[in-house]
């Protein structure tokens, strides 16, 4: 098999990194669903340990299944490498203990994913590596805010739920003249959409459990980044053993094969789902970056190729109205996911952000009233005449 440069999104989530075709000519590659690996003999096993002939151990160390969907995130993401996790709050998690210690400081912003921010708020105090969350995206506010002890700077962008975006150059520009590592959650986005790497932020990591995978129907994360440091995280992480199973890795690989033409197709949906819902009497606020109202429209742009699948917006009503709209649309999920080919739709303050404290979800800006739809492939007019169905309920 050719190995080729490729440098759009759309032929590298089909053609790069494929390994282990079998030499009877299979054109998808096999699943290997094996926990071990056996030997010829001790040499052949030596050979294998010491890197000499390409081969595996045991799962949770490798194997060929999850190394052909590393290869191509890696790819996709314009990274030297990839380890996948078993999720992506396993991919947060290996990459918080592989990179940090005791008495470390992790800087990030006040409206990071509820799992993260439980992870850091919650968990991570109690092995001394605390969090600073500041409610700016202002980069001036973030670099007045590290100390000696900031070791790593983490961030998503777009936000969840609000859609917020940061300045990724200058961010990366902070990590680098303070000694601190940059780390971006890119689930929002995917690689389709933005590729952190061109902007200098050093670790990428996913919730595959989205839009990579793209189907509900997995539960994965990945992180990509140099080499060095992810050999580093891949250490960790056969220690602390979240391994992503070899058929999820499959399923992964399989759905970044469709990964382009799903978040394009979002893209468009989200965009006219967005102005739809900015012209409705029923609508205090859209939270889309597509929208030239958007506060960070023009920083979208200069970053970002399209604008993502998420929109979010806040009913003129109360928190029970909002519950109302979710609970009466028909056609939308009511389930807290995002990047699916079908449309789920959620109350942030009752799924993804209900361990926030009240004073940090007022610091993140989220209301009662906010809905979050995280738009599917589905046509647009059906997606709309569901709304419509969600809004006459409010009467
Ligand atoms: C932005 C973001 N990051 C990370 C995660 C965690 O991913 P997982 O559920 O695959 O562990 C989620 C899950 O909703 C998410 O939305």
């Amino acid at each position: 098999m050719k190995k080729q440069n490729y440098r759009h999104a759309e032929t590298i989530a089909i053609h790069s990194g494929v390994t282990g075709y079998p030499d009877r000519g299979a054109v998808a590659p096999p699943i290997y669903q094996t926990s071990t690996f056996q030997f010829r003999n001790t040499a052949h096993l030596n050979d294998v340990l010491s890197g000499k002939v390409e081969g595996d151990l045991y799962t949770r160390y490798s194997n060929p299944t999850q190394r052909a969907v590393e290869k191509t995130l890696a790819a996709l993401e314009k990274t030297e490498s990839a380890i996948v996790t078993g999720s992506g709050m396993a991919a947060i998690t290996t990459t918080v203990l592989g990179l940090l210690k005791t008495g470390d400081v992790i800087l990030t912003t006040a409206d990071i994913y509820g799992g993260t921010y439980h992870l850091f708020h919650d968990f991570l105090p109690r092995l001394g590596i605390s969090t600073l969350m500041i409610p700016s995206h202002d980069p001036r506010d973030l670099e007045s805010a590290i100390t000696p002890e900031t070791k790593m700077i983490y961030v998503e962008s777009p936000t969840n739920p609000l859609l917020n975006i940061l300045p990724l150059r200058e961010i990366a520009r902070i990590g680098k003249a303070h000694g601190c590592i940059t780390v971006i959650d890119n689930t929002f986005a995917t690689p389709v959409n933005q590729t952190p790497s061109d902007f200098g932020i050093e670790i990428i990591l996913h919730s595959a459990t989205k839009y990579l995978g793209g189907h509900s129907d997995i539960l994965a994360g990945a992180v990509t980044g140099p080499a060095k440091v992810i050999e580093t995280l891949r250490n960790t992480l056969r220690i602390l053993g979240p391994t992503l199973d070899p058929f999820a890795a499959w399923l992964m690989l399989r759905g970044i094969k469709t990964l382009a033409v799903r978040v394009h197709q979002q893209n468009t949906n989200a965009m006219k789902l967005a102005e739809y819902l900015s012209n409705h009497p029923k609508v205090r606020r859209v939270y889309y970056p597509g929208l030239p109202s958007h506060p960070n429209h023009e920083l979208a742009k200069s970053q970002m190729k399209g604008f993502g699948g998420v929109v979010s917006f806040e009913i003129e009503g109360s928190g029970k109205d909002a519950a109302t709209f979710v609970e009466s649309v028909e056609m939308m999920a009511m389930a807290p996911s995002l990047g699916a080919v079908e449309t789920l739709i959620t109350q942030p303050v009752t799924t993804s952000h209900r361990s926030f404290t009240l004073e940090d979800r007022k610091r993140a800006g989220i209301s009662e009233s906010l809905v979050r739809i995280a738009v599917g492939i589905e046509h647009i007019e059906d997606l709309i005449a569901d709304c419509e169905r969600g809004f006459a309920a409010l009467n």
